[in-house]
């Protein structure tokens, strides 16, 4: 029997609830919240219902294409597990876990720089692609070496989040007391330690699991992991700069994916700075808050690149008829955030199975009930954007 079925889940939001139900508040929120008045993060999803479907019926069935290649590699399904940090803390040795649910499932999965289990740990545990996304934290030494490190080990692109100049305010975490909890001073720890105790299944799973999981892929100069409490600053350190691409080159021989374009001058940007691909993303809306919702931005963006590199985008997907408007609208494949790591919140393996599996049956449903054969198919006029989408 596969995994995912134990989980009892018929959408992602039913996933969303059973990780409020097993995780601690502060992990839940830091999850689920987004910057300042979560605007964009509401917006995300907001957009994808406002467009419509333009199906063509009794169009002859049959099994719907959801394989896709993206730089190159061949992906069974159009979406990818994209780079969420901390996913040690939702779930024990998280990375791994979700990385292999992704190959299993014959798609890729992007390992954040702020992760808990090494990469090369993350690589033995996929036999697909496995992707890594860098941020310049704790200096340019140090992203090259875990650059050098990942091209080592066997990813096969890099990405490169531009949208992190300072980590946005996430006001759920500063409620919770999230920068005391990880301070290690009890004093602090205190005050915000009954939604730890309240949550005894998931506490004993991370004390088996080693605790507060440090950044093993960000190895400062005297040779230690950076400290969970130290990252927040030392990201607000590592803003990078489109002068950063030439030295990235130097040491990622690899395609580039730049993470985080939201306009058309952007999107030329990144190009002439030598990009792959890019991913129209606002992170989640965990950065700036009011930016556009990435599915509106998603056809400017088109419109700038002309066909000349790939474009994926994330935010806001929740259901495999989100991932089919993308599609529509041009993006070559989707990446997924929170549908996932709900999922892995909840129930580890079993969940992040589920989560892919729930939208892998959407994408199939939807392809059938539109009358179109195959991802590849998908263009605008599957589509009924609001006018501001058109371009
Ligand atoms: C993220 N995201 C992210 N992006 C990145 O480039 N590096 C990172 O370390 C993280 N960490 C992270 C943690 C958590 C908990 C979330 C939810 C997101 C952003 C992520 O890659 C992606 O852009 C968004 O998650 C997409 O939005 P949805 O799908 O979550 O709505």
């Amino acid at each position: 029997m596969p995994a995912s079925r134990s989980v009892n889940a018929v959408t992602i939001e039913d996933l969303r609830r059973a990780a409020r139900r097993r995780l601690p508040r502060v992990v839940f929120d830091y999850i689920d919240g987004g910057a300042d008045g979560e605007i964009t993060l509401r917006e995300n999803s907001r957009a994808f219902e406002r467009i419509g479907f333009r199906p063509r019926n009794a169009v002859a069935g049959g099994p719907c294409g959801m394989a896709t290649t993206v730089l190159g590699e061949r992906l069974e399904l159009p979406f990818l597990l994209g780079p969420v940090g901390s996913s040690r803390l939702f779930y024990p040795r998280g990375e791994c876990v979700a990385a292999a649910q992704a190959s299993a499932a014959g798609t890729a999965y992007v390992l954040s720089t702020l992760s808990g289990c090494r990469l090369e740990d993350v690589r033995a545990a996929s036999s697909g692609p496995v992707w890594y996304q860098v941020y310049l934290i704790g200096g340019r030494e140090v992203a090259a070496k875990a650059i050098a490190r990942a091209a080592t080990a066997g990813f096969s692109a890099l990405v490169l989040t531009i949208d992190t100049g300072v980590s946005g305010q996430r006001e759920r975490d500063l409620r919770n007391g999230a920068n005391a909890l990880v301070s290690g001073n009890v004093f602090r720890m205190l005050p915000h330690a009954g939604q730890i105790l309240a949550r005894p299944r998931w506490l004993a799973g991370c004390l088996r699991d080693g605790g507060l999981m440090h950044f093993p892929n960000v190895v400062l100069p005297h040779g230690a992991p950076m400290h969970y409490a130290d990252v927040a600053a030392a990201l607000a350190q590592s803003s990078v700069a489109w002068s950063d691409i030439p030295w990235i080159r130097d040491v990622w021989k690899g395609p580039l994916v730049v993470k985080g374009v939201l306009t058309g001058d952007d999107a030329r940007r990144a190009i002439d700075a030598g990009a792959d691909a890019i991913v129209v993303s606002n992170h989640g809306g965990r950065q700036l808050d009011g930016v556009a919702p990435t599915i509106r931005a998603l056809p400017e963006v088109m419109d700038a690149v002309n066909g000349r590199i790939e474009v994926l985008l994330d935010g806001g997907v929740r259901r495999g008829s989100d991932v089919v408007k993308a599609l529509c609208l041009g993006a070559r494949a989707v990446l997924i955030g929170r549908a996932y790591a709900y999922g892995l919140g909840a129930a580890g393996a079993a969940g992040v199975a589920k989560a892919i599996d729930i939208l892998r049956g959407d994408i199939a449903r939807t392809l059938r009930l539109l009358g179109c054969g195959d991802v590849a198919s998908l263009d605008r006029s599957y589509v009924e954007a609001e006018r501001t989408y058109a371009t």
